[in-house]
C-alpha cells in the first residue's frame, strides 16, 4: 500500500497547473510515464490511446490557432503539450494485444463499437497517464477547450487518429494556484448512483438473451449480476437486443 506522502503526491496535493516554471521536461520521463500508464487495464487490452508531444516553438505555433483563447498562454508557455488521441483502427492490433480470442472481429465494420471503445478506453488511459505523470514528479494541466477538428486536420490528416484532449506537462508554479474547488462527497455520489444509475437508466437482461450475444463486444457492457439477471445501461441493452434480433 502507498504511504501518506505518495497519496499526497498523487491526489491530495496534485493540482491542475496553468503557470509553469522555466524547467525543461526530460523526454525520458515522458517515456517512463507512458510505460507505466500502458500497464493499466483497457477492455480486451485494446490500448487505443496515442500521444503526440508538442514541444518545439514551430509545433506550438501550429497548435495555437486551435486553442480556446483562455488556453493559449498556458499552452504556449508549457514545456510540453501532449495531444491525447485515440486510434480508430486500434482493433488492427488486437491479434497481438489480445491473442487468445478473435477480438478484431468484434469491431471490424461495427462503427458504434469502435467509437465507444476507442473513446472509453482512450479516456481511461489518459487518466492513467495523468497519474503516471504525477507519480514521476511532473505536473500537468488538461484542456478540452480547443477545436478538435482543427487539431485533427493539422496533426492527424490521413491517419486514423482522433484528438480527445490536450495536456500541458511541466513543473507547475504552485504559488500561482487558486484554491482547490470543492469535490462531491461520497454520500452525494452514492445517492445519485443508487437512484439514477441502478434503477433509472438500467435494463435488466436474462441469462439466455445474454448468452446469444456470446463473443460480441456488448457482453462487456454488462455492469452487474443480480438474482439470475444481468443489468446494463439502456443504450447498451438496445444494441445487444438489436444484435441478436
Ligand atoms: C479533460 C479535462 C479538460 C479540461 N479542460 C480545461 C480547459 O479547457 N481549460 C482550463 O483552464 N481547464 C481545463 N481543465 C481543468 C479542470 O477545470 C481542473 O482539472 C479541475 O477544475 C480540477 O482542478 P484541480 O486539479 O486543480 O483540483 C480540464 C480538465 C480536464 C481533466
Amino acid at each position: 500500500m502507498l504511504n501518506s506522502d505518495s497519496l499526497d503526491l498523487l491526489f491530495r496535493n496534485a493540482r491542475t497547473h496553468n503557470v509553469w516554471l522555466e524547467r525543461d521536461v526530460d523526454v525520458d520521463l515522458l517515456k517512463q510515464a507512458w510505460e507505466l500508464a500502458v500497464l493499466a487495464p483497457t477492455s480486451a487490452n485494446c490500448e487505443p490511446m496515442r500521444i503526440t508531444f508538442v514541444k518545439s516553438a514551430e509545433a506550438k505555433e501550429r497548435l495555437k490557432p486551435c486553442l480556446a483563447p483562455g488556453n493559449v498562454e498556458k499552452t504556449m508557455t508549457a514545456p510540453v503539450t501532449a495531444i491525447i488521441a485515440h486510434d480508430m483502427e486500434f482493433y488492427e492490433k488486437l491479434p497481438d494485444l489480445f491473442p487468445h480470442a478473435d477480438a478484431r472481429s468484434w469491431f471490424v465494420g461495427n462503427d458504434a463499437a469502435i467509437q465507444a471503445t476507442a473513446f472509453r478506453n482512450g479516456s481511461l488511459q489518459a487518466g492513467y497517464f495523468t497519474m503516471a505523470v504525477r507519480a514521476l514528479g511532473l505536473d500537468c494541466g488538461s484542456m478540452s477547450g480547443f477545436d478538435n477538428a482543427k487539431v485533427d486536420a493539422e496533426f492527424f490528416a490521413g491517419t486514423p487518429l482522433k484528438s480527445n484532449f490536450l495536456m500541458n506537462i511541466g513543473y507547475g508554479d504552485g504559488s500561482k494556484l487558486f484554491d482547490r474547488s470543492p469535490r462531491l462527497s461520497f454520500d452525494q455520489a452514492r445517492r445519485s448512483f443508487d437512484v439514477s444509475a441502478c434503477f433509472g437508466r438500467m435494463t435488466i437482461i436474462d441469462k439466455d438473451t445474454l448468452s446469444k450475444a456470446a463473443d460480441r463486444p456488448f457482453r462487456r457492457t454488462v455492469l452487474g449480476f443480480i438474482g439470475g439477471f444481468y443489468r446494463c445501461a439502456d443504450a447498451d441493452a438496445q444494441n445487444l437486443l438489436n444484435s441478436i434480433s
